[in-house]
Formats: structure tokens, sequence, C-alpha cells
């Protein structure tokens, strides 16, 4: 299997992706997270508090799901995501673990981590992975900015300066100008779930 970085859209930077693990009792979970590549080299940093944190710690594997939806990233940041949006997928060594059915690729991976006080840091060993669809996207400024806004949401909901509030609402003009429902129903539920 070519599990070339490049060909799954993983480029030097920071990547973001939707992150899915599993619990040690089952539970699926999915949250964003930031796929760093850096000189050949895959990293996330992931911060305690989380239940990516605690999956990872549980089970050492995630998968990173390469998809587009603005809504699930909005929904998987700030809340829980309904059980149907997960696929369990089966290795020769890991079994029934959780990707997002509805990706353009996904990639397991087994994650070499050091915890260092509140953050987890890890390097990521591809396993296996698929490519679902290879979609032609061109860069729309309102996803980017519900991506913005999101991250400020995640940052609102730990330290509730409202200072996070008045910059998410400093991208609604750009939403609204530029983006589709996807991307101003993505931004309102912002708002509906702080
Ligand atoms: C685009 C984006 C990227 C993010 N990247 C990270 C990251 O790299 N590490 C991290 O700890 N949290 C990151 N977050 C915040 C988590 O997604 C957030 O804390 C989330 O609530 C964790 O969910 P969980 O408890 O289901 O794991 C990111 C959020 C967004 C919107």
């Amino acid at each position: 299997m070519n599990l070339e970085l490049d060909r799954y859209g993983l480029w030097e930077g920071i990547n973001e992706v939707i992150v899915t693990t599993i619990s040690s009792d089952g539970k699926p979970n999915a949250a964003p997270i930031g796929i760093i590549r850096h000189e050949g080299k895959l990293m996330v940093r992931v911060y305690n508090g989380s239940q990516t944190y605690t999956n990872i710690m549980e089970t050492g594997l995630l998968a990173a799901n390469m998809v587009y939806d603005p809504v699930l990233f909005v929904r998987s940041a700030l809340s829980d995501v309904d059980d149907d949006v997960f696929e369990f997928i089966r290795t020769d060594n890991v079994e029934d673990f959780p990707v997002i059915a509805d990706c353009n690729a996904w990639m397991l991976f087994e994650a070499e981590y050091n915890r260092e006080n509140t953050v987890l840091v890890a390097e990521l060993h591809p396993v296996t992975g698929t490519i679902r669809h290879k979609e032609i996207r061109p860069v729309n400024r309102a996803f980017n900015a519900v991506i913005e806004a999101v991250v400020l949401a995640t940052r609102y909901k730990v330290f509730k300066n409202e200072k996070y509030i008045l910059q998410i609402k400093s991208y609604s003009n750009t939403i609204y100008k530029c983006g589709g429902s996807t991307d101003k129903n993505a931004y309102d539920l912002i708002f509906r779930l702080l």
C-alpha cells in the first residue's frame, strides 16, 4: 500500500483534520486536531482534558480524517457527534477502529507519545489508509473563516475570555459574503454550542 503523505493531503505545515479515536471501553470520538508535518515527520500536540488525549493514552492509536465539512469541524470541536458519522475499519492488528464515514481520505497511525505536563506530544507512524474521493476545491474564505472562528471558540470554552467572542464575530462579514449555506450554518452553530 502506498502511504505517501502527499497523496493523502498531509503536507508540510499544520494540516487541520478530524482525528478519530476510541476509548478502552469502545466509545468512538471525533475532534479537530492539527497534524504537524515537519522535515518528513508527523506529530500531534494534544492538550490534557480532551477525550482525544485520554483515548490516545489508552490505545496509542488515532486516525486522521481529511474532510471539508465545516459543520463537522464545529460539532466535533464543541460537542459530541452522532454515532452515525463513524464507520469502523479493521486491520491485521486493529479491530473496529472508527473513521469518519463521509471523509475524502483517512489514515490510521500508531502514536509514539511523551507526556509533557499538560500536553501529549506524539510522533505518528502510518499503519494503513484509504483515499475515497479526490475532490477539487478552490479556496473559500468563508470555510477558512469558520475554521478560524471555531479555533477561537475552543479557546473561549477553556479561558472564558470575551475577547474570543469579539474575534469570532469579526468573521461574520466574510462568512456571510463568501459562504454557502453549509458555512453559514456551521458559523451559526458555533454560537448555539457556546
Ligand atoms: C481547527 C482546529 C484545530 C485544533 N487542533 C488542536 C490540536 O492540535 N491539539 C489540541 O489539543 N486541540 C486542538 N483543537 C481543539 C480540540 O478540537 C478541542 O479541544 C475539542 O473539544 C477536543 O474534543 P474531545 O474532548 O472530543 O477530544 C483544535 C480545534 C480546531 C477547531
